[in-house]
Order: C-alpha cells, then sequence, then structure tokens
C-alpha cells in the first residue's frame, strides 16, 4: 500500500498569514489563517510595511498551529510548498524564508508555488479536476480566464488591461466610504437594494477575452462627484448594485463564451472575488442551463489560505518540481505549467 503523502502549504503574499497540511493533495488536515484585515482596515488597504511586520510575528505560530492541528511532527512530512510570487515582495519574503528553514532543518523538498496555480487547485480540495478545464480567476490582485488541458498546464486566454475586479471593487467601496476590504461590503449593500444605477459595460473587442475595470470605476467616480456637485446625495447601495450589475455581467458572458468555444468539460471560479453572492448565483444558472459542470469552493479557500498551496504544491510535487534554497520572492511571477 502507498504511504500517504502530507505537504505543508505556507503562504504570506499579501494581507493573511496561512499554513495548512493536505494529505494526499485534496484532503484538508489542517488550515490556519491569521487575517490582518483589522488591522489593515484602519489604512483603508493594505500597507506592505506593516503587512510584513504581521508576517514575521505571527509566521512560526501559525506554522507550530498548522503542525500540531494535524497532530504531525516534520518528520512525516513529504515537502514544503510556498507563495514564490506574485504579492508583495517584502511578504513573499516572510513565508518564502519561513519555508526555506523549515525545509532545511528537516530535510525536506522546498517547491515555490504560484499564488494563481494555488486559487485553481483550491477547488481540487472540493472536486477532483476534470479537463479541459476553465478557471475564472477573480482576486485583489488578478482577473484571468486560464484553460487548462490537464493537471500543471495553464493557458492565460484573457486577463485585465487594467484594474483587478478585487482591486475595482476596493476602489469603488472607498470612493462610497465603506470600510476595507470593499468587496463583502459591496456584495452585501447590492444584495439589499432594489434598484440598481446604470453603468457601462467595458467588452472591448468582440473576441476578446481580456478585462477592463478602470472605466466602470471612472463611471462611479463621476456618477458620484456629479451628484456632490449639485448638492445631492448618493445612494451607495444603488451604486453597488449597479457596479456590481457591470462587473458580474462581464465576467459571466465571458466565461460563458470561453467554455463553449474550448468545450471545457469543467468550469471553476477561483480568488477573493469568487466569494461574491451574485457573481456565484449568476456562474452556476449559465452553466446549468449549459450543463456544464461548475464549481466554487467555499468562501474560506476562495479567500487567500495556505492549503491551495499545499494542493497545487502536491501536483508540482508529483510531477518533480523542486526549488532550491535560492529561491527569491517573485513580485511579478508569470503562470507556468509544470506539466509540459
Ligand atoms: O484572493 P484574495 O483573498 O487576495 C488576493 O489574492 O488578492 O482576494 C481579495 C479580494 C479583495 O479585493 C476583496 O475585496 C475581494 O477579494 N472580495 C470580494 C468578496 N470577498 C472578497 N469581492 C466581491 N465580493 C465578495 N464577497
Ligand atoms: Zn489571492
Amino acid at each position: 500500500m502507498n504511504k500517504d503523502q502530507y505537504i505543508l502549504g505556507i503562504e504570506t503574499s499579501c494581507d493573511e498569514t496561512a499554513a495548512s497540511v493536505i494529505k494526499n493533495g485534496t484532503e484538508i488536515v489542517s488550515n490556519v489563517v491569521a487575517s490582518q484585515i483589522e488591522s489593515q482596515k484602519r489604512f483603508g488597504g493594505v500597507v506592505p510595511e506593516i503587512a510584513s511586520r504581521h508576517h514575521v510575528e505571527q509566521i512560526t505560530i501559525v506554522i507550530d498551529e498548522a503542525l500540531e492541528q494535524a497532530n504531525l511532527l516534520p518528520g512525516d512530512l513529504d515537502a514544503v510548498a510556498v507563495t514564490e510570487g506574485p504579492g508583495l515582495v517584502g511578504a513573499l519574503l516572510v513565508g518564502i524564508n519561513a519555508a526555506k528553514a523549515f525545509a532545511f532543518a528537516h530535510q525536506l523538498p522546498l517547491i515555490g508555488v504560484h499564488h494563481i496555480a494555488g486559487h485553481v487547485y483550491a477547488n481540487q480540495l472540493v472536486q477532483e479536476m476534470e479537463f479541459p478545464l476553465l478557471a475564472l480567476i477573480v482576486s485583489g490582485g488578478h482577473t484571468e480566464l486560464v484553460l487548462m488541458k490537464e493537471h500543471g498546464s495553464f493557458e492565460v486566454i484573457g486577463e485585465t488591461r487594467d484594474d483587478a475586479a478585487g482591486e475595482a471593487y476596493d476602489k469603488v467601496a472607498r470612493v462610497l466610504n465603506l470600510p476595507y476590504p470593499g468587496g463583502p461590503e459591496i456584495d452585501r449593500l447590492a444584495s439589499e437594494s432594489e434598484t440598481a444605477i446604470e453603468f457601462p459595460r467595458a467588452w472591448l473587442e468582440a473576441d476578446s477575452y481580456d478585462f477592463s475595470f478602470s472605466g466602470l470605476k471612472s463611471a462611479v467616480i463621476n456618477y458620484k462627484h456629479n451628484l456632490d456637485q449639485k448638492g445631492e446625495s448618493v445612494n451607495p447601495a444603488h451604486v453597488a448594485a449597479g457596479f456590481q450589475e457591470s462587473v458580474v455581467d462581464v465576467l459571466t458572458v465571458k466565461t460563458k463564451r470561453a467554455a463553449e468555444q474550448f468545450k471545457v468539460k469543467q468550469v471553476i471560479a477561483a480568488g477573493g472575488v469568487a466569494a461574491n453572492k451574485q457573481l456565484r448565483a449568476s456562474l452556476t444558472e449559465t452553466f446549468s442551463a449549459l450543463n456544464i459542470p461548475f464549481y466554487v469552493p467555499p468562501i474560506s479557500l476562495c479567500t487567500d489560505n495556505a492549503a491551495m498551496i499545499a494542493a497545487a504544491g502536491t501536483s508540482m510535487y508529483n510531477h518533480g518540481v523542486r526549488s532550491t534554497l535560492a529561491m527569491n520572492g517573485r513580485p511579478g511571477m508569470e503562470l507556468t505549467s509544470w506539466n509540459k
């Protein structure tokens, strides 16, 4: 009988310090996330220097906790997987150095994982992947449509040309004086509103799978300025609902068109914005009408976590991918395939 495989994942690319142990690539044994959101709220966004300090304070506690909850010793692990990029360099370096020290001390293989590959593999913890697969990745830093023909193979068929979807949520929330992070706030306000202001949709060229959200953000800002100048007040719920309708409409239509063109067997959504209730409902409805299986992980696995890094790391480990102790944080890291 084959021995069970245990991989430790570590994630510190933005404002969550996270560690997790995954069994055989699909089963969560422990999943610890220390969020800095409460602290970063004061600044209305993530301050990189403060993020790094929090990671330094939390990282060893979080790793110890993940092993303790898993009831495992370092020697029981097969490898250590850590987010190598993209992200805030000072934040990435904390996780990477902790992973290197841990791997060196316990003589374990080290694997550097792309953060977006992690978001995609969050689904592997919920549902076995079937290929060809289309992944819509929508987070604070990314908006991408990725085609996967097999495990570890990624083809980016569309991406944002300016702001990421989550970034647009956070910026519009700021305009509406809502707290950080803006996504959940806009989600909640929009679901309570019966009226939605009409905002534009950026479809770009007819055959393009790229996205653009900066025009929508400007439209919201202009709308508010116009009302401010007339001395009228803005109804944040109406704006939130209109903004969200525009985002969800574009994301749904482009994902649907790509799924049909590439005749995929499965569609998955990933990243923090995939926690959005209206987006989940819209994609579920669209793909159930097309009879294409659609999956999205539970909200705790949509936002940043280390279980997804360990899940992607397991696939990489099984494909023979190894990093060296020379690994560095790569803020602009490209998503490349490990199964070529
Ligand atoms: O994946 P994530 O946790 O971190 C990054 O890798 O960026 O995504 C964070 C982003 C933030 O912009 C946040 O506002 C957004 O995800 N977000 C949401 C929701 N929950 C989080 N956006 C829309 N609706 C939500 N419910
Ligand atoms: Zn993320």
